[in-house]
């Protein structure tokens, strides 16, 4: 008998895992490899907005954000940054000069 409500118990628990682990799914996709543009633009404008601090001039920017866009290790995020760093690279440095923070700036360019 004892033995029984044992297996029951542990029938419930999994039971209730099981379950658990349906919701948790659709939370955490299986996709590491994923870092959102969002995250890699603010990582690009806040590099740049450094470099105007140091009045670097533009050509000198673009090749030392290309070399930051290297730390970040998977050829997909640095493809997206080296991508960033080719398209936006202007307005970027154009809404810092005008005092815009990070987040609005990769608002403006449509990457937030
Ligand atoms: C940028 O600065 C570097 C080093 O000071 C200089 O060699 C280069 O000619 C400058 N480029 C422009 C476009 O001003």
């Amino acid at each position: 008998m004892n033995k029984l409500f044992i297996f029951v118990f542990l029938a419930l628990i999994a039971t209730a895992f099981a379950v658990n682990n349906v919701k948790i799914q659709p939370e955490q996709p299986k996709n590491e490899g994923f870092l959102p543009l969002c995250m890699i633009c603010s990582y690009v404008v806040d590099k740049v907005d450094d470099y105007l601090q140091a009045h670097t001039n533009t050509t000198q920017i673009v090749s030392m954000v290309e070399h930051d866009c290297q730390e970040l290790q998977k050829s997909d995020w640095i493809n997206k940054c080296d991508n960033i760093v080719s398209e936006y690279l202007g307005e970027i440095i154009t809404l810092l000069e005008e005092k815009k923070s990070a987040e609005i700036v990769c608002k403006v360019i449509t990457l937030c």
